[in-house]
């Protein structure tokens, strides 16, 4: 590693989400800096694609089949990497529905996995990371919806504001035990989950956000996942409680 404060040789890293789209490539470059990667996701087959990615890489990854909605289930695979040293939670599913459609089960679903499913990560990595005394780093996966808000989109942008807020309370309980906890807000990222809207709306929406842009382009995944390689590295050492907006410029709050 030619930079060696991005060098995570010897560290554990917990990666939820990590079978498809951004998850899969946090994991696949965490492995690639020297990290132990435990995927862990409900979709078996993607985290056993995930797991050859970074084997065919001579990296080292372990798969925990887990629905981040089952606390018990999470507490025992991250309680199985035995000393941890990295989380990130990335693990998210998308809705939209107007405020006068949303019902309790779209607000008990989207809450469920993508607030309470981060929610439960956290403890669990927290609580082992203070039980080992390892110092480590969180990294939750907010959303740009967080800064623009946008029709259809009160389920899932309430849940990543209550992201934001989990990572700044956590943050300031636990820098005590010299624990970081960051966020990262990417704009429209080409994943599985961008890809599985109507085409005809993808494409008007990916064409306007790199209007919006001023690089000009809508992200990858990777451009995400070096952000959060940034997060959990000894390169942010002195960088807690705060969000960073892989977004291509698209929103420049303060
Ligand atoms: P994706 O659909 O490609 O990947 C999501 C992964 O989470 C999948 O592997 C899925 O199986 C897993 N997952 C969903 N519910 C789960 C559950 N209950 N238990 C365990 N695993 C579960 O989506 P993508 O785009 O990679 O999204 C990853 C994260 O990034 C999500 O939290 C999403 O909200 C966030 N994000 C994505 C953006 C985008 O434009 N793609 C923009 C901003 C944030």
């Amino acid at each position: 590693m030619a930079v060696k404060a991005y060098d995570l040789t010897g560290r554990a890293a917990f990666v939820t989400g990590a079978a498809s789209g951004i998850g899969r490539a946090c994991a696949v470059l965490l492995a690639e800096a020297g990290a132990t990667v435990h995927g862990a996701d409900r979709d078996t087959r993607g985290l056993h694609e995930t797991a050859a990615l970074i084997e065919t890489h001579g990296g080292v990854a372990h798969s925990h089949r887990v629905d981040v909605t089952d606390r018990p289930a999470l507490r025992r695979a991250v309680e199985a990497c035995g000393e941890l040293h990295i989380l990130a939670a990335v693990a998210g599913i998308m809705h939209s529905g107007t405020v006068l459609e949303t019902t309790d089960e779209d607000l008990d679903r989207v809450l469920g996995v993508n607030f309470k499913g981060v929610l439960y990560a956290c403890q669990e990595a927290a609580r082992l990371m203070i039980a080992c005394g390892t110092r480590g780093s969180i990294v939750t996966m907010a959303s740009g919806a967080v800064d623009t808000g946008g029709p259809g989109l009160l389920c899932y942008s309430a849940a990543k504001a209550a992201v934001v807020q989990l990572t700044k309370t956590l943050a300031a309980e636990t820098g005590r035990h010299g624990i970081r906890v960051n966020a990262v807000a990417p704009g429209w990222i080409r994943t599985p989950m961008t890809d599985r809207h109507d085409p005809e709306a993808r494409s008007r929406t990916e064409t306007a956000m790199a209007r919006l842009s001023p690089l000009g382009r809508v992200g990858t995944p990777e451009d995400v996942a070096h952000a959060v390689l940034y997060l959990a590295s000894d390169a942010s050492a002195f960088t807690t409680g705060q969000i960073l907006r892989p977004n291509g410029g698209v929103a420049m709050p303060w």
